[in-house]
């Protein structure tokens, strides 16, 4: 018998999809509990009062959700669906299928580690172990005492400080297995710490709360910019280079071509 015909026999496959995402599948209904009140159903139905399609705050309400009870709890999912009038079922799809939502309780500061194309040839995944072994978790894990929660993230579009780690959606450029080590103690002892590029270091859930909508006014705080984005700016003020303007691009379709000249022709017959 062909391989593929014992396959055949033994369906449904006993092997099973492991995403390498831990953490993925359905929001977890085993833990209940919330701390959503009254306040914060005043803010989601705010949320979805600034949007002319109040569906279209889902996004921003769930935010809000995960920085009030640290994830997104099913509570919070019942919330949204009365707010917006739809289903539990069509805000849990949106909430599993984004991963910056948790589905269960991320720490008090939400570790990611980039190990995408240019953060992993500069040592991404040595960072992403180091900082495993430093926290006694692995990636989708959250520590026990729920200080520290530790994501594997894709490129976060800082690829010119490669390797980078993120603290609460806050930058820490250039890291080294050494500097991480320096910025997790930092953090578990309460230390004030900064960001490389952006604020000092308050809790994931504040920033979710940002993320929601609620700015803290800190969005200027510390450099927004770093010298390895500007050097291309820095070199083109050097030369007097500058950007070209706008120009109409050229039709690239046969069709678009021709639907020019039959509406010049319209125009014309118009005219005439
Ligand atoms: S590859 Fe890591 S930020 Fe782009």
């Amino acid at each position: 018998m062909s391989s593929n015909s014992e396959r055949t026999a033994s369906y449904p496959f006993s092997e099973e999809f492991h995403s390498h995402f831990a953490g993925t599948g359905g929001v977890d209904q085993s833990d209940q509990s919330t701390a959503i009140d009254e306040h914060t159903m005043e803010e989601l139905r705010g949320l979805a009062a600034r949007y002319p399609e109040p569906r279209s705050a889902l996004l921003p309400m769930l935010h809000l959700v995960q920085s009030v009870d640290g994830r997104v709890s099913p509570a919070g999912i019942e919330a949204c669906a009365r707010v917006l009038g739809i289903t539990p079922a069509q805000v849990s799809g949106v909430a599993t299928f984004y991963t910056m939502y948790k589905r269960r309780p991320a720490g008090e500061h939400h570790i990611g580690i980039c190990t995408t194309s240019v953060c992993a040839i500069l040592g991404g995944d040595v960072l992403l172990d180091r900082v495993e072994h430093r926290l006694g978790i692995k990636e989708g894990q959250t520590t026990p005492d729920g200080k520290f929660s530790l994501e594997r993230i894709e490129c976060n579009a800082a690829c010119d400080f490669a390797p980078i780690m993120m603290v609460n959606w806050e930058f820490m450029d250039n890291m080294t297995p050494r500097k991480a080590d320096e910025i997790l103690d930092a953090l578990a002892a309460g230390k004030t710490v900064h960001s490389s590029r952006g604020a000092t270091i308050t809790s994931w859930r504040d920033s979710e709360r940002v993320l929601a909508g609620f700015p803290d006014g800190r969005a200027d705080e510390g450099p927004t910019a770093g010298e390895a984005s500007l050097s291309g700016l820095e070199i083109a003020r050097q030369h007097g280079w500058s950007a070209p303007g706008p120009q109409r691009t050229a039709p690239d379709t046969e069709s678009e071509t021709q639907s020019d000249s039959a509406n010049q022709s319209e125009g014309r017959s118009r005219d005439e």
